[in-house]
């Protein structure tokens, strides 16, 4: 079996759900439910003996290591994170305890049972680190997409602790051998996202005929990719990757923010008009910048394409299609992820800010 952590957020959960469809292999899947876990997302595996599903820390050194010693997975892959740029501008001190030291306790708990295993499985394991394009920081209009090479230049808590993790990780195989793989992926849209990000959040406002707030010139520049298509590639690196590699992973689908929510706001035109028979456009309203925005991310995903012969299924128009289907097909879970701490975190994140 393969152990997951961060199973119950966005990307997480969709993985779990994916790997369950297309390999029969158990998950364990290992979660804290933050804000942004939620095991509505996992319903449909309701039953399936193949999940298994734990409420803990990845910071938690003896949980951890009880599960490693209980079911001896031969990887692990790891979601588990605060993700959020806004909020880490808001309070970084999260970002640092799991991102951070959660990713350094579970990296000794691993190097730890990795150790005692026998010759091959301790020749078969994999640690698998999910990480973001984020930590290369901003480009430039005319400089080219980030490769793997590229410096590390992290501009935001956020970015600057998934950068840490990621040196983590790649340190305890350089010292240490643990056979680790990192993956760096452009920002990711799909089922299950969490609307405090760009994409859920317009649509989840157009529907309740809210403002559409676009920070800045909304000129700030994106590289998408559908969620199903990080979760093939990932399957891909854990299935082939090579031991200590790094792999840029993209959609090759750079837009700015205003054609974003432009696109939004024309399907949902076209698959629930409003009332009024007018644009959900006209919700659009500029709001203050975020400070220290990166202008411009870019992944050059030709690695992962020429050594693994991974490549996206979906362009961007087919998956924003089926991502806005999905959240006017599912507006019981949009309800229910809209509880009181989200809306606490709506207020704190965009009353101080200017239309
Ligand atoms: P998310 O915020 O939706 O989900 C994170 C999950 O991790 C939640 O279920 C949360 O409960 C869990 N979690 C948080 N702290 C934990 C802890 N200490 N122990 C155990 N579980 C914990 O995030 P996401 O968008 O699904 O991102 C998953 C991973 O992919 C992250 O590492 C993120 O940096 C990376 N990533 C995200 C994107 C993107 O566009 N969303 C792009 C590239 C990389
Ligand atoms: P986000 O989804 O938070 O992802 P990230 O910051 O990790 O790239 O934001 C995507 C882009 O959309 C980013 O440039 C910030 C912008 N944005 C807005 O313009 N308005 C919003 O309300 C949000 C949440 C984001």
């Amino acid at each position: 079996m393969i152990l997951v952590t961060g199973g119950a957020g966005f990307i997480g959960a969709n993985f779990v759900l994916d790997w369950l469809a297309h390999v029969d292999e158990a998950v364990i899947n290992v979660d804290v439910l933050t804000y942004a876990g939620n095991r509505e997302n996992l319903a449909s595996l309701t039953g399936d003996d193949r999940h298994i599903f734990i409420k803990g820390d990845i910071a938690d050194s003896t949980l951890i290591s009880g599960l490693l010693a209980q079911y001896r997975p031969r990887a692990i892959i790891n979601f588990a994170a605060e993700s959020h740029v806004d909020r880490s501008i808001h309070g970084p001190e999260d970002f640092i305890q799991t991102n951070i030291v959660g990713t350094f306790r579970l990296l000794e708990a691993v190097r730890a049972y990795w150790n005692n295993l026998q010759t091959e499985p301790r020749q078969q394991f994999r640690f698998l680190h999910v990480s973001t394009d984020e930590v290369y920081g901003s480009l430039s209009k005319d400089e080219p997409a980030f490769t793997e090479t590229n410096r590390y230049e992290p501009n935001s808590p956020y970015s600057a602790s998934k950068a840490a993790s990621d040196h983590l990780v790649r340190a305890y195989h350089h010292t240490y051998c643990l056979p680790v793989l990192t993956t760096n992926c452009s920002n990711n849209y799909g089922p299950y996202h969490f609307p405090e990000k760009l994409i859920p959040l317009m649509i989840v406002n157009a529907l309740a005929d809210k403002s559409l707030p676009v920070y800045g010139d909304g000129q700030q520049i994106r590289d998408w990719l559908y969620v199903k298509d990080h979760c093939s590639a990932i399957r891909r690196v854990l299935e082939a990757g090579r031991l200590g590699e790094v792999y840029n992973v993209g959609g090759w689908n750079e837009k700015p923010n205003l054609d974003i929510v432009h696109t939004v706001c024309a399907l949902l035109d076209e698959l629930r008009p409003r009332p009024d028979n007018k644009s959900y456009r006209e919700q659009i309203s500029y709001v203050t910048d975020r400070p220290g925005h990166d202008r411009r991310y870019a992944i050059d995903a030709s690695k992962i394409e020429r050594e693994l012969g991974w490549k996206p299924a979906e362009t961007f128009d087919t998956g924003i299609r089926k991502t806005v289907q999905w959240y006017l097909e599912n507006q019981e879970w949009v309800a229910n992820v809209q509880s009181g701490s989200y809306r606490e975190w709506v207020e704190k994140n965009y009353s101080g800010r200017v239309a």
